[in-house]
């Protein structure tokens, strides 16, 4: 174990944070070229970490007060729900996203709403003025004499403020831009990063203060540019979407409070961000029109809302040597073993042919009761024939062929039915409990089954 009083300064990869003593080329954690950067380390930092941690002495466990978590609703309901029913008190959350999607919108927005329930929010504003800030509170409607913007890079002038103030909310946008003077390493490198965030999170244990964190993304889609944020922080919510289309995607993607993978809909306007109460209107918007061989209608869960999505798929004969396959919105493993599922159980020859499968919205569909919608996508694309434009489609595809159970299934048959969806193709082995009219539920045990009761009328 390197003595880590003794060096003034190390080599940290830019990229994960990996730390030596000299210069190296490639970083054995990442694989990253060049991405080591020297920062240097001061000696002052031991007595700054001691002093806020002593605040918390230990305690015997039967002293421990079984409070049950306090939340802080914002009023904005998608908000809440990705954080699993509203701010946690004493949390650390990251909110990580590209640049110009949103993130200092959404937390003005949040702040003008806990200022309406008297809650004093204190908004660390690192990247813009006072002004810059009070412009965009305007056109977002948010006066409140609760919300204090302190445009500060500083963190020990930060946490002076702080203990001054003693808010309910901070806000620091974004933790690239502050800096702490016990390292002299420059705002943004991982070093500074790291240690600004282990600062906050003292702040927040000790004084059972909520803190939210904006962070920027980078080019790979880290959370800029160390993961090691994401080990840190309580919470990490992500937010996505098309900069050149309206709707934007919140996305929780740890939650030491909650349910992760659940999503919160937005559509950013003139007047900054709204609620989409009814997503899966939203995502379905142009499908009839547009309804061409090669597009299924899946029901995802996402988190604890069912939601239904659209998902092409494309099959063409390969110019290349070798056939291309790929895939936005869903993992490209996942669509490589479905093909080979198709190959080998109902004959489907696609070793000349580029595959391309796309989820319509920008949504990311990670479960595996997705397969059945893909495999369909894929098949009809290559008969060139049209899946029922009324029917929705659930349900896992194992390696024989074999459509397997999924979860939360009265819960899917219900959205599908709320959107007008005529029929659901669901998994043989799932039993639904409820009885459900107006929508036919039809069972099928294996992909071939699935392929005749789901295809309807031949293309032309
Ligand atoms: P912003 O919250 O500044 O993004 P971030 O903090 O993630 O970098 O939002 C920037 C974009 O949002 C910018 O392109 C302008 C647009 N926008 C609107 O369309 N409507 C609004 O009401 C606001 C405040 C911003
Ligand atoms: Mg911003």
């Amino acid at each position: 174990m390197v003595n880590m009083a003794k060096i003034k300064s190390k080599y940290v990869c830019q990229n994960c944070g990996y730390e030596t003593a000299g210069y190296l080329g490639k970083c054995p954690e990442c694989g990253g070229w060049g991405t080591f950067v020297e920062e240097t380390i001061s000696a002052e930092k031991k007595e700054f970490v001691t002093e806020v941690v002593d605040s918390v002495p230990p305690k015997k466990l039967s002293e421990i007060e079984m409070n049950s978590e306090i939340r802080i609703t914002t009023n904005i309901s998608e908000f809440d729900r990705v954080l699993g029913g509203g701010i946690v008190q004493g949390s650390l959350i990251l909110l990580a996203g590209d640049p110009g999607i949103g993130k200092s919108t959404i937390l003005l927005q949040t702040s003008g709403e806990l200022c309406k329930q008297s809650k004093k929010v204190l908004y660390i504003s690192a990247e813009e003025s006072a002004t810059q800030v009070k412009l965009r509170a305007e056109r977002l409607g948010v006066k409140s004499d609760n919300l204090y913007i302190y445009p500060q890079t500083n963190l020990e002038l930060i946490k002076k403020h702080i203990d001054i103030l003693q808010p309910d909310l901070v806000i620091v946008d974004s933790i690239q831009a502050i800096y702490t003077s016990l390292i002299q390493s420059s705002a943004g490198s991982v070093s500074q990063i790291r240690e600004c965030c282990n600062v906050l999170m003292q702040i927040s244990k000790s004084k059972n203060l909520s803190i939210i964190v904006i962070g920027h993304v980078t080019k790979e889609g880290n959370i800029a540019g160390p993961k090691v944020l994401e080990h840190m922080v309580d919470t990490v919510i992500q937010f996505e979407g098309d900069k050149y289309k309206s709707y934007r995607i919140l996305r929780s993607i740890k939650n030491r409070f909650g349910n992760t993978s659940e999503v919160g809909i937005f559509e950013m306007g003139a007047n900054g961000l709204k609620e989409v109460i009814n997503p899966s209107e939203l995502f379905l918007k142009e499908y009839n029109r547009t309804q061409t061989p090669g597009s299924t209608i899946i029901v995802t869960n996402e988190g604890t809302r069912p939601l239904l999505v659209e998902v092409q798929a494309l099959v063409g004969t390969t110019p290349y040597p070798a056939p291309r396959r790929i895939a936005n919105g869903v993992d490209t493993g996942r669509v490589l073993q479905i093909l080979a599922v198709l190959e080998k159980r109902i004959g489907l020859n696609l070793s000349k042919q580029d595959v391309y499968v796309n989820v319509i919205g920008g949504i990311d569909v990670n479960e595996p009761a997705a397969d059945l919608g893909i495999a369909l996508a894929i098949v009809t694309c290559v008969r060139d024939v049209i899946f029922d434009m009324q029917t929705a489609i659930v349900g896992e595809l194992g390696l024989s062929g074999e459509i397997r159970a999924v979860n939360h299934i009265e819960k899917r048959i219900n959205e599908a039915k709320k959107l007008g969806f005529k029929r659901i193709i669901i998994p043989e082995a799932n039993e639904v409990q409820e009885s459900f009219d107006d929508i036919e539920i039809v069972k099928v045990q294996r992909i071939i089954e699935a392929i005749t009761k789901g295809v309807k009328t031949p293309h032309q």
